[in-house]
């Protein structure tokens, strides 16, 4: 009789669900904008049934989503779930194999590229700096390469944005992994991109480190910068992002984190007592709210409720009232990263069969 948190609280959802409700329906929206017309009042990205190939490798498929302007929207997904060559795809390094994509609010396609790249940019997963130039060297070099005017007033600005004005005069070989992250953050700053693709950003930093970035992501979130984030790391997603999409070559699931807690969990409460109780159900069983419960390994009762709000002040009384010593009663929360194992390990299972 035991229960691991959140092993059978499924909730019903059907994992790998393409429905209405699990993605976005962005069909009605204008994916065939001529690369011409802006539409500002749209999505900043609008992705309609895009699969991308590699020869007999699917790299991604079918994947439909939209994300709005100024939103902050994480990509998730183990190695190799397609994360970066959306990223290039969306970019207009890669052409699609089928399906079609707005970005910026131009339609995708080879000719829309140098429109698309002027008002995006993507910072990859290494930033590839030029080791023997100095930053701003490597800034100047790369806003020459972007043919961008002003490019002192650029620089300066790129620079300030990542607290890095100090360090401009040092050679990038001499700085650390992160400080090289936030030179590739201010490269891809240069053109005041729209929007921004940042591929696993905080990949391989440490935990110092990686919260600078998380801070400059916060900072850039609140100038309007839309960001397009890749992640296979769940504590940066829930903290960064306002939705996530969860990506295993397929789109599994989309929607703010605590949608998706709620879509695939329902709602428990731990309760903690000091000794256990002589007859469980007859002090869980008819409580309002109340469809179950069980012991779990640590001594807890899981209870699975249908409204915390009505059941918590039952469960309160019900066990006052059976003389238990009450050590703790809340409702249980389910990370980002339980929905997550729950659906990768069920495509796991699935390949396994
Ligand atoms: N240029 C390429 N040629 C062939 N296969 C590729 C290429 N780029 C990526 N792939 C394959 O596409 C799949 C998705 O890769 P990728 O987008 O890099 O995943 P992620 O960034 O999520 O780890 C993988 O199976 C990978 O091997
Ligand atoms: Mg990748």
């Amino acid at each position: 009789m035991t229960v691991s948190g959140h092993k059978d609280a499924r909730g019903g959802i059907a994992v790998g669900d393409h429905s209405e409700s699990a993605v976005r329906d962005s069909r009605t929206e204008a994916v065939d904008t001529p690369a011409q017309v802006e539409d500002k009042s749209g999505s900043a990205l609008i992705v309609d049934k895009l699969t991308k190939r590699f020869g007999d490798r699917l790299a991604f498929d079918d994947v439909s989503f939209e994300v709005g302007h100024g939103e902050v929207f994480g990509f998730l997904g183990p190695n190799g779930a397609g994360k970066t060559t959306m990223v290039r795809t969306l970019g207009t390094l890669l052409a699609p194999t089928s399906g079609s994509a707005t970005v910026a609010g131009i339609a995708l396609s080879a000719a829309a590229g140098p429109q698309i790249r002027a008002r995006i940019s993507v910072m990859p997963e290494s930033p590839g700096l030029y080791l023997r130039l100095t930053v701003a060297e490597n800034l100047e070099c790369f806003a020459g390469l972007y043919e961008l005017s002003d490019t002192r007033q650029r620089v300066a600005s790129a620079l300030q944005a990542v607290n890095l004005e100090d360090r401009a005069n040092d050679p990038c070989r001499s700085l650390s992994k992160g400080l090289r992250q936030r030179v590739g953050l201010a490269r891809s700053l240069l053109n005041d991109p729209e929007v921004l693709f940042l591929d696993e950003p905080t990949s391989g930093l440490d935990p110092v480190a990686s919260r600078e970035v998380h801070e400059l992501i916060d900072g850039l979130r609140k100038r309007g910068v839309t960001i397009f984030l890749t992640t296979h790391r769940l504590d940066e997603a829930e903290r960064l992002c306002d939705r996530v999409a969860i990506l295993n070559t397929t789109l599994r699931l989309i929607g703010r984190p605590d949608e998706l807690r709620k879509r695939l969990f329902s709602s428990t409460l731990d309760v903690r007592i000091r000794a256990p109780l002589d007859n469980a159900d007859r002090v869980f069983a008819g409580l309002p709210g109340v469809e179950s419960w069980e012991l779990d390994q640590s001594g807890a009762y899981v209870l699975t409720v249908s409204d915390p709000s009505i059941a918590t002040p039952e469960v309160a009384r019900a066990l006052i009232a059976a003389g238990a010593d009450l050590l703790f009663l809340g409702e249980s929360r389910h990370s980002l990263e339980d929905v997550y194992l729950e659906l990768i390990h069920d495509d796991e299972e699935v390949k396994a069969r």
